[in-house]
């Protein structure tokens, strides 16, 4: 039998050792150890891991490479990044947002992520960046999955035009209603927001991803409205919500209560543990809160949670590397996930889990699925976390689309290996 591509040799996520993957037609047709058949390129993964790509569930694709423009947030908080978003706004050409996006696109394939869910802002009358972005996932659709959310950053309510600009982001093919609740005047309407937004979402069948409770303050429940409309309106498993951070400042009992209404409605979790370290806790003195979600609290309820990028070199957060490996490390880290299954969980929440929440189909690495695969300098999940590994090949489709060398140092030391490969120690399982 020939095949496309044929991978010997890897390790897989879930555990699975020295397996071949074969794949014709775009698609896995066997995974299994020893298989017999050849195929047009063959690669020897030599008992490294290879993993479903890597996905960023949530991101700022209109933002992003713009650190700098107009200027510097000096402060480093979330309010200055919006006003200094909305000074950036009216200066944005169709061109240079399209040639960004498409440069971030090239750094994110390189680096294993194959689909992306960017939020994008339409609190501007031009609807400019919602056009530029639906060219751009044109463009990159035969190698990344990108899907838009109409993100209404002023608010909903608060910006006089929203409710208009995001109908009509939708009705251009926009296809996930956004909200952000925190930020209109008062809770009520914060409340209403969730409310209106979700009820566009039911009639227009659309899946739902809000910026939800991104603050420090207890009292921001707009988690709990979320919650009850999902119910209400039947949006079960097609809804999520986004960074979720006052929760780690809530009352224990009302936690307590909340979790399992979320589990009850089918809301998913995305915490984006890069940018909530930095911008939460802000007006805090010592201790400094972490202002993570709850993630590990979530687990035993059955949410399914995922760790987004959310930013990179933008108004907001000036570092980033398009690497899902450094937003799970992160994650792990704040979270004090430190256990090998937790570990391993982090590794999922940037592959499996956003995957299920996108409600991709064909993701993973089975008989039928897609052949889209990255290879990592890494035997298993937590190497590669630990050491933010390279991906030596990234696959699209059966196609290998990226490659990046192996990182090994050369030594000049007496008596001394003269290579050191980072990824040498595995402890025992
Ligand atoms: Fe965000």
């Amino acid at each position: 039998m020939t095949f496309d591509l044929l991978i010997r040799n890897a390790n897989l996520p879930d555990g699975r050792r020295g397996h071949d993957i074969a794949i014709s037609d775009g698609r896995i047709q066997a995974v299994q150890p020893q298989l017999e058949g050849d195929a047009g390129r063959v690669i020897d993964a030599a008992g490294q891991l290879v993993s479903p790509p890597f996905i960023d569930i949530h991101f700022h694709m209109d933002a992003t490479l713009s650190l700098g423009l107009p200027r510097l947030n000096i402060s480093g908080t979330l309010l200055e990044g919006i006003a200094l978003w909305s000074e950036l706004k009216p200066l944005l050409t169709y061109e240079a947002l399209v040639e960004r996006a498409l440069r971030y696109c090239d750094l994110a394939v390189a680096q294993g992520v194959l689909a992306v869910r960017s939020h994008v802002d339409i609190c501007d009358d031009r609807l400019l960046a919602v056009e530029a972005l639906l060219d751009v996932k044109k463009q990159v659709a035969p190698y990344l999955h990108l899907e838009l959310v109409a993100f209404p950053q002023d608010g909903y309510f608060r910006s006089p035009t929203a409710a208009d600009n995001l109908a009509r982001a939708l009705d251009k093919g926009v296809s996930i209603v956004g909200g952000i609740p925190h930020f209109e005047r008062t809770m009520a309407d914060g409340a209403a927001s969730v409310k209106a937004l979700c009820e566009i979402a039911a009639a227009r069948g659309l899946r739902v991803d809000m910026h939800c409770d991104e603050s420090d303050d207890p009292l921001s429940r707009h988690i709990e409205t979320l919650a009850f409309e999902t119910q209400r309106l039947g949006l079960h498993g097609r809804v999520a919500g986004s960074h979720l951070t006052s929760m780690h400042s809530m009352d224990n009992y009302y936690v307590s209560k909340l979790l399992p209404l979320m589990a009850e409605a089918g809301v998913a979790a995305i915490a984006n543990p890069l940018i909530n370290i930095v911008l939460q806790g802000r007006h805090d003195s010592y201790p400094k809160r972490r202002g993570m979600t709850r993630v590990p609290e979530m687990r035993p309820h059955g949410i399914n949670v995922a760790f987004g990028q959310d930013c990179c070199m933008d108004p907001w957060y000036s570092m980033g590397s398009v690497d899902m490996l450094e937003v799970a490390h992160m994650g792990l880290h704040v979270a004090q996930m430190t256990s090998r299954e937790a570990m391993r969980y982090c590794f999922d929440a940037v592959t499996t889990n956003p995957a299920a929440i996108m409600g991709l189909e064909g993701y993973g690495i089975d008989v039928g699925c897609h052949g889209d695969l990255v290879l990592l300098q890494a035997r298993d999940p937590i190497e590669a976390i630990r050491l933010k590994v390279t991906r030596l090949a990234v696959i699209r489709r059966g196609r290998v689309i990226a490659e990046t060398p192996p990182r090994v140092a050369k030594l000049s030391l007496d008596g001394r290996p003269g290579a050191v490969d980072p990824a040498t120690y595995a402890p025992p399982e």
